[in-house]
C-alpha cells in the first residue's frame, strides 16, 4: 500500500495523508541552523548542535507519537483544525504534505478554507521560516482566529528534560509587538536567544504554555485557542512557548499570506542589554527584516531550491528505470547531503543527545558526499585526523562542537584507523588534490605535535598491521564495524555498555572483517603510495597485504565462506561448527570486495553461500541462524531478540558490499537484484509493511526470524546512504573515480540496454552514454572521448574544455 507517489519533476515526495504508517519526516536546513519538520508538522530546531543549542522541544516515546512542532491553529467558529492534522487531528477535507530538497509544503483544506504552510530553512540565516497562506475558496465572507505555537527548549535538550529543580525556575522572555523573545539564561553565560515573529500585527500572544495549552489539556486542545483568545502572558519560569493570535476576515477567494520565523540570534558580549534586563534586539531585527514580505521569503525559498540543483548536477543518470533515476539523482544523494550534516545526531530515531560524530560513521559518510561537496569533505578529513591518537588507534567519536575526541567512550575500535584511509583515498580519487596529505594534523587535539595526514594514514595502516592475534588476523578490540560483535566484554550486569566494558586490548579475539579491510585499504593506501613516489614503503604496504591475503584463505576460511572472528577462546564466530551464528554477511561482503578468494573460487563459494544462508525477499540478513539466547562471549549482538538489529536483521548498511563484491565477480544482474530488495523506491508499493519513508534507506528492516519480518527502522542517519551510493553510482553504473582518472566500469542487467549519465569529475562535466545492446554484465570493447578511442576503461582527467563527451560500447 502507498501512502503517497513521488513527483519526479520537482523533486518532492507527496504524502496524501496524514497518517502514514510513522511519521515521515523532512529535513530542513544545509549549513548551521536545522529544523526536523515530519508529514504533520512535528519536529524541532537547533543550531549546530542538536544537544546544546536547541530551540524547540520534542518528546520522541511520547503517545500519540509526533505532537509537539511547529503547530498554526486555524479556529473556524467551533471547528478547530490545523493544516497538517496534528496535533487536534481534526478531519481533514483534504490534505498533501510535499516533501522537496530543504523544505516541506503542507496544504490542508477544511470547510472551504485551503491553509499551505511552506517551511524551510535559507541557505544564509539561522532560521526556520513558515509562510502560511490562507485562503477563502467559498462563496460568503469568513472570520477566523489564527493561532501559532511552538515550545522552547532550554537549549540544553538533555538538561532540558531531566533537570527540573533548575528549569521550572529560570526560563524567562521578552515581547515587543509581534515578536516573542526567548532569553533563558541570557542573564547569565549565554549571549543569544530564540526569537519568534510575525510580519504582521497580532491580537494576542502567549509565552506561558500553562496558560496557553492549560495545565491539564494538551496541544491537542490547548485552551486558548477553544476559548477563541490567548492570554497575552508573560512567562516566569516554567514552560516556555511562543503563540501568536490573528483574528482575519476573508472575502470569497480572499488570501492572506504570514511570514513567521523562529531564529537564532547572537549579540557581542559586551553588547548583550539595552538596559538592564532588556535585551539587545538588534540581532533579531536585522534577521527578521529579511523575511517581512511574501516576495523576499519567496527570493529565499528558490535561492535554496538553487542551491539544491547545483549540488546535484554533479550526478545525474538516465535510465530506461524511472525508480533508479530518481533514486539516484534525487534522494540517495540528498540522503548522504543529510548524513553529511547531522551524522548519527538527530533523526526520529537517534535523539540529538547522544553521540557525537562517530569515526568510522564520518569516515564513511565521505564516500557519499565527496563528490557533492569536496571542500568540506576536506575540513571533514582533517577534523576526523585531528582527533587521531599518536599509536594510531583513534578515539571511536568526537564532538561536532569542539571537534575532539569523546573519553567517555574512548578508543579501542579497531575498525577505526582504517576508515581513515578508506575516507582519504575517496577524496584523492575524487579530486586528485594531493596536497591534503601534508595538511599537519593533530593528534588528540594537541597541535604541538601534529604531523602531516599521510603520516597519519601510515600510523592507521600500522596499527592494524601491529595489532594482530594468534591466526595473524587483525585484533578485534571492543568491536569492529560490527559495534554488537563485543568479544572482550563479557557483561553479565544490566545496563553496563556492551562497548566499554572489559578491556579493548584482548589479545586473542580476531576479526576476520578487518583483516578484509586491511586488504581493500591496504591496496588503496599502497596506491596512494605508488602516486607520490614512496615505492619502498608501497611495496612493504602491499607485502603486507598479500599475507593478510593468504592469512584469510586460509585460518579466515570456514570451508565454503568465510569466518567472523574468534572468540577471546580462540573459538570461531560465523562458523559451521558454532551453534547460532554460522554465517555472518561482513566478512563475505569486505573481503570479495577487497578481491580475496577471487582466484581461488572461494570469493564465488562465499557469494552462493550469503544467497543460499542469508538471503531473503526483502534483502540479506546479518547472520544466520539467528542468536535465540544471551552468549556473554559474544556481546551485544546476542541481546536483540532474533531477526532485530545486528542479531540476524537485515542490515542495510551491508547490503551494498554484497552488491559491490557481485560486482568484482561481473554478476551484474545479481548485483542489482542485491541492490534493489532494500531500496526504498522499490519499496513503495509495500509501505504498510515497511514503515519508515519510501524515499530514503533505514538502517535496518526485521529479518525472517522476526514476527515483524520486513519493517523497516532507523530511517535517515545510516551509513547505507553513501555504501548505496557508492554501489550503484561507482560499481553497478560503474562511473569509478580514480587516482588518474575516470574509470567506466559498469556491471549491470544483461537486459538494461544502455543509459546516458552526466558526471562532473575535477571540474569538468562528462556526457557519457553506456551502449549495452549486447546485453552484457561486464566487459567495455570500447571507449571513445570527443570522438577518439582510448585504450583501457580510465579517462586521463581532462583540462583544456568543461564539457567532455564519453561514448562507451559494452561487451
Ligand atoms: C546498536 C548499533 C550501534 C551502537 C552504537 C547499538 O545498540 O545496535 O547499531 O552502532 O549501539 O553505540
Ligand atoms: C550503527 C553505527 O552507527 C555504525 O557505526 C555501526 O557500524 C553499525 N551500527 C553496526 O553496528
Amino acid at each position: 500500500m502507498k501512502f503517497g507517489h513521488f513527483d519526479d519533476d520537482r523533486k518532492e515526495y507527496v504524502i496524501t495523508t496524514p497518517k502514514t504508517p510513522l511519521p515521515w519526516i523532512n529535513y530542513l536546513g544545509s549549513s548551521e541552523f536545522f529544523g526536523l519538520f515530519s508529514n504533520t508538522a512535528g519536529g524541532y530546531d537547533f543550531y549546530k548542535d542538536a544537544k546544546l543549542l536547541r530551540l524547540t522541544r520534542y518528546r520522541y516515546n511520547n503517545s500519540p507519537v509526533d505532537n509537539s512542532g511547529r503547530y498554526y491553529y486555524i479556529k473556524d467558529g467551533d471547528t478547530i483544525w490545523n493544516p497538517g492534522w496534528q496535533p487536534v487531528q481534526t478531519e481533514l477535507d483534504s490534505y498533501e504534505c510535499r516533501h522537496g530538497l530543504g523544505y516541506s509544503v503542507i496544504t490542508g483544506a477544511k470547510n472551504g478554507i485551503k491553509a499551505e504552510l511552506t517551511a524551510f530553512v535559507p541557505v544564509h540565516d539561522p532560521c526556520e521560516v513558515n509562510r502560511l497562506v490562507i485562503t477563502n475558496e467559498g462563496s460568503t465572507e469568513r472570520k477566523l482566529e489564527l493561532f501559532s505555537y511552538v515550545e522552547f527548549c532550554l537549549w540544553n535538550a538533555e538538561d532540558d528534560s531531566t533537570n527540573f529543580q533548575r528549569n521550572f525556575s529560570t526560563g524567562e522572555v521578552e515581547v515587543v509587538g509581534s515578536t516573542i523573545y526567548h532569553k533563558t539564561e541570557f542573564r547569565e553565560r549565554r549571549d543569544h536567544y530564540a526569537v519568534y515573529s510575525v510580519n504582521v500585527p497580532v491580537d494576542g500572544f502567549d509565552t506561558s504554555r500553562d496558560e496557553f495549552v492549560g495545565l491539564y489539556n494538551g496541544a491537542r486542545n490547548p485552551q486558548a485557542v477553544t476559548e477563541g483568545h490567548c492570554h497575552n502572558s508573560i512567562a516566569h519560569g516554567w514552560a516556555l512557548v511562543g503563540a501568536h493570535q490573528i483574528n482575519l476576515t476573508l472575502a470569497p477567494g480572499q488570501s492572506r499570506t504570514f511570514i513567521f520565523v523562529l531564529g537564532y540570534c547572537q549579540c557581542p558580549r559586551d553588547k548583550k542589554f539595552v538596559s538592564p534586563g532588556v535585551i539587545n534586539k538588534e540581532p533579531a531585527d536585522a534577521l527578521l527584516s529579511r523575511y517581512q514580505t511574501p516576495e523576499q521569503a519567496e527570493a529565499a525559498l528558490e535561492e535554496l531550491k538553487e542551491y539544491w540543483e547545483g549540488l546535484l548536477s554533479t550526478y545525474n543518470v538516465d535510465t530506461p528505470d524511472q525508480k533508479l533515476n530518481r533514486l539516484v539523482n534525487i534522494w540517495n544523494q540528498y540522503q548522504c547531503m543529510v548524513t553529511f550534516n547531522m551524522s548519527r545526531s538527530a533523526s526520529y530515531f537517534e535523539s540529538g543527545m547522544g553521540r557525537g560524530m562517530g569515526f568510522r560513521d564520518s569516515c564513511q559518510d565521505l564516500l557519499g558526499f565527496v563528490h557533492l561537496i569536496p571542500e568540506r569533505a576536506r575540513e571533514r578529513i582533517i577534523d576526523i585526523a585531528n582527533t587521531q591518537f599518536s599509536d594510531g588507534s583513534t578515539y571511536h567519536q568526537y564532538q561536532p562542537l569542539t571537534k575532539k575526541g569523546n573519553a567517555a567512550i574512548g578508543g579501542g575500535f579497531n575498525d577505526d584507523p582504517l576508515w581513515l584511509i578508506a575516507g582519504t583515498a575517496a577524496y584523492l580519487r575524487e579530486t586528485g588534490d594531493y596536497s591534503i596529505l601534508d595538511e599537519d594534523c593533530a593528534f588528540d587535539s594537541d597541535f604541538s605535535i601534529a604531523r602531516p595526514l599521510l603520516d597519519h594514514l601510515d600510523l592507521s595502516f600500522n596499527f592494524t598491521a601491529s595489532h594482530l592475534g594468534p591466526h595473524g588476523l587483525p585484533l578485534i578490540g571492543r568491536a569492529d564495524w560490527n559495534d554488537c560483535l563485543n568479544l572482550n566484554c563479557f557483561s553479565e550486569e544490566p545496563g553496563e555498555s556492551f562497548q566499554t566494558t572489559g578491556p579493548s586490548e584482548g589479545p586473542v579475539a580476531e576479526s576476520v572483517f578487518i583483516g578484509g579491510m586491511f586488504v581493500k585499504y591496504g591496496n588503496e593506501y599502497a596506491d596512494i603510495l605508488r602516486h607520490i613516489g614512496k615505492d619502498e614503503r608501497a611495496g612493504q604496504v602491499e607485502e603486507a597485504v598479500a599475507l593478510m591475503k593468504h592469512t584469510l584463505e586460509t585460518a579466515g576460511w570456514d570451508g565454503d565462506w568465510f569466518i567472523r572472528a574468534f572468540d577471546a577462546y580462540s573459538k570461531p564466530v560465523g562458523s559451521h561448527e558454532c551453534e547460532e551464528g554460522q554465517i555472518y554477511i561482513e566478512p563475505q561482503g569486505m573481503c570479495v570486495m577487497a578481491g580475496v578468494g577471487v582466484e581461488s573460487g572461494k570469493a564465488e563459494k562465499a557469494l552462493d553461500s550469503v544467497k543460499e544462508r542469508l538471503d531473503t525477499k526483502y534483502g540479506i540478513v546479518l547472520l544466520n541462524p539467528a542468536y535465540t539466547r544471551y552468549h556473554v562471549e559474544l556481546g551485544e549482538i546476542s541481546s536483540y531478540p532474533p531477526g532485530y538489529k545486528e542479531n540476524a536483521g537485515i542490515f542495510c548498511h551491508n547490503n551494498p558490499w554484497i552488491a559491490c563484491a557481485e560486482t568484482v565477480l561481473g554478476h551484474g544482474a545479481r548485483a542489482f537484484e542485491v541492490f534493489k530488495k532494500t531500496c526504498p523506491v522499490y519499496l513503495e508499493d509495500i509501505s504498510e509493511i515497511h514503515r519508515t519513508e519510501p524515499y530514503v534507506y533505514c538502517q535496518m528492516v526485521a529479518g525472517k526470524d522476526a514476527p515483524t519480518f520486513g519493517e523497516g527502522k532507523n530511517s535517515w542517519l545510516t551509513g547505507t546512504a553513501a555504501w548505496t551510493f557508492t554501489t550503484i553510482s561507482q560499481y553497478i553504473l560503474g562511473i569509478k573515480p580514480q587516482l588518474d582518472g575516470l574509470m567506466i566500469d559498469p556491471c549491470i542487467p544483461s537486459d538494461l540496454k544502455g543509459y546516458t549519465l552526466v558526471r562532473r569529475f575535477r571540474g569538468v562535466n562528462y556526457h557519457i552514454t553506456v551502449d549495452n545492446s549486447a546485453g552484457a554484465e561486464k566487459g567495455v570493447k570500447q571507449i571513445t572521448v570527443d570522438g577518439s578511442p582510448i585504450s583501457g576503461q580510465i579517462i586521463t582527467p581532462v583540462t583544456d574544455r568543461s564539457d567532455v563527451t564519453v561514448s562507451v560500447v559494452m561487451g
